[in-house]
């Protein structure tokens, strides 16, 4: 008879056996239901995390709940609710737990399609000029006639009278904001377009529209899956969605202790010079969304500047690093010998992983402290590179969680799909390799 770790092995080995690019999930991904709600950077791919929610299903009874600390735009979340899992999801950034609030919500379909025509409808008639946010340099981000435009669709989102469905509607003018500042397409990062480039599109508008609908047929795509799997009795999911958006160094509420069954998630793989800057990229649409709409309220620290949420999130801060690399290197020898490399070269790399890994060792207590003793982990990790050196994310993590009665099961390697890249972040250029980390809490 197998043991539980063995059969995760055997099934997951398998599968390589037949193809050694399956976990690659290249050319066998789509963004279909609530997955193509909003533009978010770095997104797991779905059918790669159902299938090893599926696989972990397969060899245990009793899962039941589904945990991602660093959720995201939710591709964990999406994958979990239909299948009927309970989930619990934690983002620093805002505008990832709006994302996540409108995909696991917002099934009043024959409502929502009321509400879509009387909004379309305030559109039409407001014929109003006035300009109804501001913030520190909107005018190098948007042009005069943009502001007008992107006023008007805030203008008719904020007469709905329903939070939901304002909520649903901010989703898809997240991306219409995206897709009319002057910020360039190729970077994560606010980079202004060289002028002759800039954005002075009147059709906001019908960016706005498309998106509405488009949403609204993902939407009613995920409400048959759910009926389909008999999971949304009375147009509401039968899974419990908890969403917070915190720091997730925070420790949990007692509550939350050992809530968790099965981790899925995908952290940050550095600072945001060397990665992905997810509160950049998420600060315009944050600045024209009302946030007072989201469930759970945003800390205003969060909003202060376009650096604020990446320097409260995981490696944003380099303070007191150093005072850590002693105390780190004790804890995993790959940090230490990938520190000894930097040192000698001297870069300003010893600053940025000491303080990511000091962070990411932060969080671990916390974040295992949701977990079941017996519960699964699978982080999926790309190595980064620091001046030029790889930095083996995946054995540093295995060697800190190790020291907190984790053991490590299997480690599937895969090739990211290039596209999903911003493709002129070169620092990003680097992660094309990812590694899922499969572990055990005991
Ligand atoms: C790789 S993304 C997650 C992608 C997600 N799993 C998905 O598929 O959409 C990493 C996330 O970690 C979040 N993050 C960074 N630092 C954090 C912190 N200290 N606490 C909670 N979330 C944090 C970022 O805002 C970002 O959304």
């Amino acid at each position: 008879m197998l043991s539980v770790d063995e059969k995760i092995i055997k099934k997951i080995h398998s599968l390589y056996d037949v193809d050694k690019e399956y976990w690659s999930f290249s050319g066998r991904s789509k963004r279909t239901h609530c997955h193509g709600f909003i533009k978010y950077p770095a997104m797991m791919v779905p059918e790669m995390q159902g299938e090893l929610i599926d696989l972990f299903l397969s060899v245990r009874e009793g899962i039941n709940s589904v945990f991602d600390p660093f959720v995201g735009s939710g591709t964990t979340m999406g994958e979990s609710i239909i299948r009927g899992l309970d989930f619990q999801g934690v983002d620093i950034n805002p505008l990832a737990i709006l994302a996540c609030e409108t995909k696991s919500d917002s099934f009043y379909l024959s409502s929502l399609e009321e509400k879509i025509n009387l909004l379309n409808r305030r559109l039409i008639l407001d014929k109003s000029e006035a300009v109804e946010v501001d913030f520190p340099k909107i005018d190098k981000w948007f042009t005069p006639r943009v502001k007008i435009e992107l006023s008007k669709i805030r203008r008719a989102i904020t007469a709905e009278p329903s939070k939901w469905a304002r909520r649903f509607f901010w989703v898809a003018f997240s991306d219409t904001v995206r897709d009319s500042c002057n910020s360039r397409t190729s970077t994560y990062k606010l980079h202004i377009k060289p002028p002759g480039y800039l954005n002075d599109t009147s059709c906001c508008r019908d960016l706005f529209v498309r998106k509405i609908e488009s949403n609204f047929n993902l939407k009613k795509e995920q409400r048959e899956l759910l009926k389909e799997r008999g999971l949304l009795p009375r147009s509401r999911i039968t899974s419990t969605v908890d969403l917070q958006i915190s720091d997730i160094r925070k420790k949990p509420n007692k509550h939350d202790y050992e809530r968790h069954d099965l981790l899925i998630t995908s952290p940050p793989y550095g600072d945001n010079q060397t990665t992905v800057p997810y509160g950049q990229f998420s600060y315009l649409p944050l600045m024209w969304i009302d946030t007072k709409d989201l469930r759970n309220s945003v800390p205003d620290n969060l909003l202060l500047n376009s650096s604020s949420i990446d320097a409260a999130s995981l490696g944003g801060s380099k303070r007191g690093a150093l005072l850590n690399i002693d105390r780190l290197r004790g804890l995993s020898k790959n940090f230490s010998s990938s520190m000894d490399i930097l040192l000698k070269s001297n870069s300003s790399g010893v600053g940025r992983l000491s303080s990511f890994i000091r962070d990411l060792d932060d969080s671990l207590d916390n974040i295992l402290l949701r977990m079941k003793s017996g519960g699964f982990l699978v982080w999926t990790l790309g190595n980064r590179h620091i001046s030029g050196n790889k930095i083996p994310l995946n054995e540093i993590l295995r060697e800190l969680l190790e020291n907190r009665r984790c053991s490590f099961i299997t480690e599937i390697d895969r090739t990211i799909p290039f596209k999903r890249m911003a493709s002129r972040n070169s620092s990003s250029q680097t992660m094309n390799e990812e590694k899922v980390l499969i572990m055990t809490k005991r």
